[in-house]
């Protein structure tokens, strides 16, 4: 059984970031040449819906959505189904990010059913984390389904203020999540479950959580929006 994955995750996550898609394009072209020979990373883009097509065309990373709907198809108004991503060559998605919890009202029973619909689609799930809700979110899906389940830890103060987490605090909260993992789905998932960091990361701060026991890769926010500092973090793990 191999423990944690060996090539670390870093997730771009735009948000509702940049305003048009000549903006888009090129930050996603600086970050595809940037990162080109990172042998030791899985860098993947998590652009704004509207985007993903046209970036999807220009290639050379994974693209994540930044939500998904449960649902295949049908009177939805507004809403995006896993199958949709899957049509346009996405092969990741976020779900329950705090963001979303907080201005749209996102309910654990809600985040439950995007996760179970966007693994059974196939879609690598990134389950975003803030504390005690793992088990709500998790309740009902299938072992069968675990190996595309990503956990993204965040502190919730640590999520665009500048001040991220202890490195070393992070193995104590991997470690949490590892054992709440394996009463939902046992010791397999466990082991093998992904445990990205987000919250404030930086060029400055990347190494240190990339090298942490336990930290399977980052999701960044703010700093992922700067070509530079992105690549940079992306690095980080690659000197
Ligand atoms: P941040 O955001 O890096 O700007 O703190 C992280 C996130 O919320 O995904």
């Amino acid at each position: 059984m191999k423990k944690y994955n060996t090539k670390k995750i870093i997730i771009a996550n735009w948000k509702m970031n940049p305003q048009n898609s000549e903006q888009a394009a090129s930050l996603f072209k600086k970050i595809v040449l940037g990162v080109k020979k990172s042998r030791k990373s899985k860098v993947v883009v998590a652009p704004p819906f509207v985007f993903l097509p046209a970036l999807q065309k220009i290639g050379g990373l994974d693209l994540a959505a930044q939500d998904v709907f449960w649902k295949d198809e049908g009177a939805y108004t507004g809403e995006i189904s896993p199958k949709m991503l899957k049509n346009v060559g996405v092969s990741y998605v976020i779900v329950g990010h705090s963001e979303r919890r907080e201005f749209l009202g996102e309910t654990d029973e809600m985040i439950n059913r995007k996760v179970k619909a966007a693994l059974s689609a196939g879609l690598k799930t990134v389950l975003n984390f803030v504390k005690d809700e793992l088990r709500s979110d998790l309740e009902g899906v299938s072992q069968r389904f675990a190996k595309n389940l990503i956990i993204a830890y965040e502190p919730l103060w640590a999520i665009g203020t500048g001040n991220a987490a202890e490195p070393d605090d992070i193995f104590e909260m991997a470690t949490y999540i590892r054992r709440n993992i394996f009463d939902i789905l046992g010791k397999k998932a466990a082991y093998e479950t992904p445990i990205l960091y987000g919250g404030s990361v930086d060029r400055k701060n990347a190494e240190a959580f990339l090298r942490a026991r336990g930290v399977g890769g980052l999701l960044v926010g703010g700093a992922s929006l700067l070509s530079k500092e992105f690549i940079d973090i992306v690095k980080s793990i690659n000197v």
